[in-house]
């Protein structure tokens, strides 16, 4: 038995998998177009990139992506949220993914504008508001994923919930590593998976060495919660600032653009996130999923090898 295909609105992915949009700068075009040409849905992280920025990295996802499906996550919490839909928008981008908040206004804009917008959602009451306001599909995260959080609940208790609130496409995300894990998810009702962890350890992935370091070392015990001046938590690894974090003890902001809508000022996550980014992953957060440590082959390999190991996997155990 064969992995079956993902379609969204009119788009179809031969494999089910979403690559998860990563910000800052984690999951940029050249990531999200060998994943989109190896068969799934590549994603950019759009928050924390200039409009021009924005509008190279599509161009450069689309080169790459092979008449493949390509999407950019952005988060609603960003002061720069419709300027990003805009840009992408224009840039004829696929799919617009949107997180960490809740926009009933986008809808509108993507039916006016050909574009489906799937959001990502942690329960049933907010998958069934966002069918009614015309959602082309649903990505349900669990507590296992990384960055920003909506629960503390498990994606296994979720997605059941989500999968009777709603007819339309649901893709689980949350902790996702091997093919056992996608089997379990097609079979509590998913119809695609979303995936992003397992994919900061390929090659195209935008993260400096020691980023992905952290993830290749990376034990059950480093994976923690911290607080995040967007008013959610957010999953990372451990590393010297995350301890500061831990010990609410982050450094005040220096300067500040203002790029959230709404930010307590505990401390700058964008800076914190672009300085992990960079390498300079001790005065950083790493962002992560709680399951890095289950990935087997921590090896820095070619997307589309990660794609064919776990389509692999399923189909064994399928049959
Ligand atoms: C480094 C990193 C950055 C992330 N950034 C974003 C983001 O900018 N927007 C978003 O909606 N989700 C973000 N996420 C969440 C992922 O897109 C995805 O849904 C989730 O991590 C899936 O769980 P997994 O990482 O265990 O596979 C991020 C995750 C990681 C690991």
């Amino acid at each position: 038995m064969k992995l079956p295909e993902l379609k969204i609105a009119d788009f179809i992915a031969r494999i089910p998998i979403i690559q998860g949009g990563m910000a800052v700068r984690i999951s940029t075009g050249a990531l999200a177009g060998a994943v989109a040409a190896a068969g799934g849905i590549g994603v950019i992280g759009a928050s924390g990139m200039s409009f021009e920025e924005l509008a190279n990295e599509i161009r450069i996802a689309r080169e790459k992506a092979r008449g493949g499906v390509i999407g950019i996550n952005i988060m609603f919490a960003a002061r720069e949220f419709w300027g990003i839909v805009t840009t992408a928008i224009k840039e004829k981008i696929d799919l617009v993914f949107t997180g960490a908040g809740f926009s009933r206004d986008i809808f509108k804009v993507g039916q006016d504008n050909n574009t489906p917008i799937v959001p990502i959602v942690s329960s049933a009451r907010l998958a069934q508001t966002a069918t009614r306001c015309g959602a082309a599909a649903i990505v349900v995260e669990g507590k296992e994923a990384g960055g920003h959080l909506g629960t503390d609940r498990s994606i296994k208790d979720i997605l059941p919930e989500v999968r009777q609130a709603t007819d339309l496409p649901v893709v689980a995300a949350g902790g996702i590593t091997t093919g056992a894990d996608i089997v379990e998810m097609l079979q509590f009702g998913a119809n695609g998976v979303q995936i992003a962890t397992r994919f900061v350890l390929s090659e195209e992935c935008n993260a400096a060495l020691p980023f992905k370091k952290r993830y290749q070392e990376a034990t059950k015990d480093d994976i923690v919660i911290i607080s995040s001046p967007v008013g959610l938590p957010g999953r990372a690894i451990r590393t010297a600032f995350v301890d500061k974090l831990l010990a609410k003890k982050g450094p005040k902001p220096l300067g500040c653009d203002f790029c959230l809508k709404h930010c307590s000022l505990e401390y700058c996550i964008v800076q914190a996130l672009i300085r992990s980014q960079r390498g300079d992953i001790e005065n950083g957060v790493v962002f992560s999923g709680e399951n890095v440590w289950k990935i087997k082959d921590r090896s820095i390999r070619p997307a589309a090898d990660i794609i064919k190991e776990l389509v692999s996997e399923v189909e064994a155990i399928l049959g």
